[in-house]
């Protein structure tokens, strides 16, 4: 089969990561007989530096004319926040996923056997394995609501983010979350702050109709401040996550750390229809870019997202994931994963190692 994919190389890390994926792509490709034709579209602070705009006009069009939007990174110091919104990397990133319409990300976060010295967790905890979806809302909530500053009389400038949720948009999410776990271990916990929000109650009594129409999944109410900290003292009781945009944010982060790091988690965000948008969950790392010292796995992981979600391939995305596992099982270790004693590989050897494996 053939396949139209846009790259989104982005800034820092984010070219080195995706030249080690699209190698493992084409590998792919000549093994199972597809072929992929890549469209490059700029965004980011490069664009930025290129045309003055982060997300310059045509980007979502382009995008769309595509099967599959794969992004490395964006962001970097270079292009703050006191710089205007048009310039930041952030704005593209928010408006790409709004004008494709990518409400639910999902996040899954593994902890991989090979890695299980690389869990900060006690032995007892790791061993018991983590495998759980976290799963985002991602076009709503408190990043794309009202925001502003004002002069008070009194009290000098005063800012304000407003966080808004409809029904519509908790429903969507809360579906696929229920749809996900039928696929998985058949549990959900929802994450709110509903003894504070009021759109945390919002959150919660659609969550609880839904859960009546699952009766065949387990379901269970979670208070934000407390998931976090179950994911330190018990992971492995997780399986679909399923929290509004901001706490998502939060909480995925967290739970890419207790896999071992941010380096290995691949995430995919998807709308009603194509394209969908893969990603690593972790920034540009301006701070090790253009060194050879990036973890491109999350990139990979990401791709093989793409092949059993956008392209409907899940043998190939299977032999992607394998291939990784057999690389860390091997003992190949990018700088994030390393324990002491063990060798250091680069970006480059790292993605050579795990298409020598597909
Ligand atoms: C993420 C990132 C982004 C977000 C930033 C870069 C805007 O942290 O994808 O998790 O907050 O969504
Ligand atoms: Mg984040």
């Amino acid at each position: 089969m053939n396949f139209k994919i846009a790259l989104i190389r982005g800034d820092g890390i984010g070219p080195e990561i995706i030249n080690e994926t699209v190698k493992v792509i084409d590998k792919v490709g000549e093994k199972f007989g597809h072929a992929f034709e890549y469209i490059d579209v700029l965004m980011g602070g490069c664009a930025t530096d290129a045309i003055g705009t982060s997300y310059p006009e045509g980007t979502a069009e382009l995008c769309k004319s595509c099967d599959a939007v794969l992004l490395g990174a964006v962001g970097g110091p270079k292009w703050g926040s006191d710089r205007p919104a048009q310039e930041r990397p952030e704005t593209a990133l928010l408006a790409i996923r709004k004008d494709l319409g990518l409400y639910a990300n999902l996040r899954p976060a593994v902890l991989r056997p090979a890695l299980i010295d690389a869990c900060p967790l006690k032995r007892e905890t790791a061993e018991q394995g983590i495998d759980l979806l976290m799963l985002r809302e991602l076009t709503g909530g408190i990043y794309f609501g009202k925001r502003g500053r004002y002069q008070t009389e009194d009290r000098g400038v005063e800012a304000t983010d407003l966080m808004a949720y409809s029904e519509k948009e908790i429903e969507r999410i809360g579906r696929r979350a229920f749809e996900m776990a039928r696929l998985r271990r058949k549990k959900v916990s929802s994450v709110d702050k509903a003894n504070v929000l009021e759109t945390s109650r919002l959150w919660r009594s659609v969550m609880h109709r839904l859960a009546e129409e699952y009766p065949d999944v387990a379901y269970e109410d979670v208070l934000v401040d407390n998931c976090a900290m179950q994911l330190m003292r018990d992971p492995g009781q997780f399986d679909v996550v399923v929290t509004e945009n901001m706490f998502g944010d939060i909480l995925s982060d967290e739970a890419s750390m207790v896999t071992g790091s941010i380096g290995l988690l691949p995430s995919a965000s998807m709308g009603d229809g194509a394209p969908a948008l893969y990603e690593p969950i972790h920034g540009s790392a301006p701070d090790i870019a253009g060194q050879d010292k990036a973890n491109p796995i999350a990139t990979i992981l990401s791709a093989a997202m793409m092949f059993r979600y956008s392209f409907q391939l899940g043998d190939e995305a299977d032999v992607i994931e394998e291939a990784v596992d057999k690389a860390l099982a091997a003992g190949w270790r990018t700088a994030d994963i390393v324990n002491l004693g063990e060798a250091i590989v680069g970006t480059r050897r790292m993605g050579e190692v795990i298409r020598e494996n597909i």
